[in-house]
């Protein structure tokens, strides 16, 4: 029987396809998208010819070690693809983003890219998004004061669920790249993802919230009976 492991493995291989030479490429973060890393790594030291905007300093480390070359948006501003992994994907493509803490940097470079497209096992396909919990970044800044803003406007959204402060190394709490924390807000279902999301930019503590929506224009979903591709509608 197939693992996780190898689906993850399969479906970020298969990305690769995508890549071409003199490519402007975003990195994502996580168990998946480091398999894309490591697979393009050998790539590159084969002779592609790429750069690469990583979405995490774990990536960037990964990437570096491999060889790759980097920049940054700073001197790249456009990309022209970035590939990722993913926590739920709808049917729509929509997707819920951030359980490796990255999601800020990840949607600033999918943003910034003209195509997204998502790696993943089959294990991460919803119906409907939500059971994994949401991750919301936010500042340190007044944080009981936008839980309880978040609370109130979720609740608005027929979102309603435990929120609670993602834990870090030794009694800390995680920190993310940007020296900011995050909330995971375990809401069970989302029926409406886009009006969330809308309301979750609205709280001034919150600085980015985990729902990628119409952003990812390709899923490559790895499954026991293969690798398929799934596009989003309209894309
Ligand atoms: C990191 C992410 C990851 O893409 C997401 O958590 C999926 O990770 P994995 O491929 O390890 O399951 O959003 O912030």
């Amino acid at each position: 029987m197939l693992k996780t492991d190898d689906l993850k493995e399969s479906a970020a291989r298969a990305a690769l396809d995508l890549v071409t030479d003199g490519m402007r490429l975003g990195l994502g973060t996580g168990s998946t998208a480091s398999r894309f890393v490591a697979a393009l790594g050998e790539r590159v030291a084969a002779g592609l010819n790429v750069v690469c905007v990583p979405t995490s300093d774990a990536t960037r480390e990964q990437a570096a070690r491999l060889g790759i070359p980097l920049t940054t948006l700073d001197e790249t501003p456009r990309l022209d693809l970035t590939v990722d992994g993913a926590d739920e994907i709808d049917t729509q493509l929509r997707m819920i983003k951030g359980g490796g803490g990255a999601l800020l940097r990840e949607k600033i470079v999918a943003t910034a890219s003209d195509r997204m497209v998502v790696v993943a096992d089959d294990s991460k396909l919803v119906s409907v998004l939500g059971l994994y919990p949401l991750p919301v970044e936010v500042v340190r800044f007044g944080l009981m004061a936008t839980i309880g803003l978040i609370e109130a406007i979720a609740a608005e959204t027929g979102c309603h669920g435990a929120i609670t402060l993602r834990p870090g190394a030794a009694d800390a709490p995680f920190v993310t790249d940007q020296g900011n924390l995050i909330l995971d807000c375990a809401f069970g279902t989302i029926p409406e993802p886009e009006v969330l999301a809308f309301s979750l930019k609205r709280v001034p503590g919150v600085v980015e919230h985990g729902l990628f929506l119409g952003l990812a224009d390709l899923a490559i979903v790895a499954g026991k009976s293969g690798v398929r591709a799934m596009r989003r509608a309209g894309a």
